[in-house]
């Protein structure tokens, strides 16, 4: 059988924060949105495709066909993904690989997350489920605190200081403040970061992403169909998925992520691409340093010089090498099941134009996103672009 090429017809994003439904709700609306917007019904799709991280949080596994379900599809197949904070983009890929192998032709990617209604001590306990537990999260290494650690050793090799990484932080809250989905639309200045409280030294609150709710949606199909959909179809030229050795007491270098890396080359050999054919990057900055380490890794940036380009304002929406237009998960927030389709979501918007104010990127014609799992036991990589 020829291999079909997917594309998408149509996205929907629920504004990220706090909300009173379950996780299962929120999928639920943001699935409904975008059948609406592709003008189908929920049995048309031949295949369901969640992303859910922490359904202990919300005391609920199985999601799949409690969604199917509510969306008129008992019976259409649907399986639920988990991958820490890449558990969407895996979940994404997961719908790609089955429209290309002809198993799908409509398929629906959500990814969903509710912690809003738990403390900040117990969702940072459940969230260490994802490290190596053994090595990590067991013995008291948070997540804010791995990220440290990585940020310690950047700061020791590169000499990147507090103030680069709180100038990732201002130009994501600049972009978040466009973003109607965002979870923060406030600005601030390096010296908010700066003064903030330590959370894990030498990051702070403004150093780190929020805990959000939220979730988003889209629909994969045969580029045929998604052109019969929308007049704005967006094709994925790259789809790619790596990984890094789980735990980072065990790599010899924890200033760079090798699974970002690899899947960063995999994704522009595969679209035939070179990062400067690329308009806007969104990527995974869970905290600040994690873009630094992003762009280098992705290649935007040498070892090291990544911060150069953000004090430049580089990679502002109106910069030479535009990254997280969105805000990021530093502004738009990180509902951890959803956020690899929020990266999707953002992409359609900017590739369509449709992205509000100084966010939208010019012209933009090609998007990567990175996602990554854990701090890289999981990355993804996806290049998008205009289908029309
Ligand atoms: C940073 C963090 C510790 C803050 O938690 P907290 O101290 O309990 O903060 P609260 O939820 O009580 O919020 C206090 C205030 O700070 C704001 N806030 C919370 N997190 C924020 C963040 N990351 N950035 C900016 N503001 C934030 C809240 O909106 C609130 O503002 P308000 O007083 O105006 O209402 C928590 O958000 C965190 O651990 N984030 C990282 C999550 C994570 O590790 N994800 C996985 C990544 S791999």
């Amino acid at each position: 059988m020829p291999a079909t090429d997917p594309a998408i017809a149509e996205v929907s994003c629920l504004r990220y924060g706090e909300h009173e439904e379950t996780a299962r709700e929120l999928a639920v609306d943001a699935s409904l949105d975008v059948l609406e917007e592709a003008g189908l019904e929920g049995d048309e799709l031949d295949s369901l495709f969640v992303a859910n991280a922490f359904g202990m949080a919300d005391k609920q596994g199985h999601v799949g066909p409690l969604i199917s379900t509510a969306i008129g599809a008992p019976n259409v197949p649907s399986s639920t993904t988990e991958a820490a904070c890449a558990s969407a983009s895996v979940a994404f890929r997961h719908a790609i690989a089955h429209v290309r192998a002809g198993m799908a032709e409509t398929a629906l990617v959500v990814g969903t997350e509710k912690v809003s209604h738990i403390d900040t001590m117990t969702a940072t306990s459940y969230f260490c489920y994802g490290s190596d537990y053994f090595l990590e999260g067991g013995v008291g290494a948070t997540f804010p605190g791995l990220y440290a650690a990585i940020a310690r050793a950047h700061m020791d090799e590169f000499g990147t200081s507090e103030e680069d990484m709180a100038r990732v932080a201002v130009k994501n809250h600049a972009n978040g403040i466009h973003n109607p989905t965002a979870h923060f639309q406030k600005e601030i200045e390096i010296g908010d970061v700066l003064d903030s409280y330590e959370v894990a030294a030498p990051l702070k609150l403004y150093d780190a992403c929020p805990f959000s709710d939220g979730a988003a949606a889209a629909i994969v199909t045969t580029e045929e169909k998604a052109r019969a959909m929308t007049d704005t179809p967006v094709t994925v030229e790259a789809s790619t998925q790596r990984g890094t050795i789980a735990a980072l007491s065990e790599r010899e270098d924890v200033t760079e992520i090798e699974g970002t890396q690899l899947a960063g080359q995999a994704a522009f050999e595969q679209a035939g691409v070179s990062a400067d054919e690329v308009d806007l990057f969104e990527v995974h900055d869970c905290f600040t340093i994690a873009e630094l380490v992003a762009m280098e890794d992705l290649g935007l940036a040498e070892p090291g010089k990544a911060a150069a380009m953000v004090r430049e304002g580089q990679t502002k929406p109106d910069g030479d090498v535009p990254v997280n237009a969105s805000g990021g998960l530093k502004s738009k927030g990180h509902p951890v099941g959803a956020t690899g389709m929020g990266q999707i979501y953002e992409a359609v918007e900017q590739l369509r134009g449709e992205a509000e104010g100084p966010r939208q990127v010019d012209g933009a014609e090609r998007v990567l996103t990175h996602n990554v799992g854990a701090t890289g036991g999981t990355v993804t990589v996806n290049i998008l672009g205009r289908g029309d």
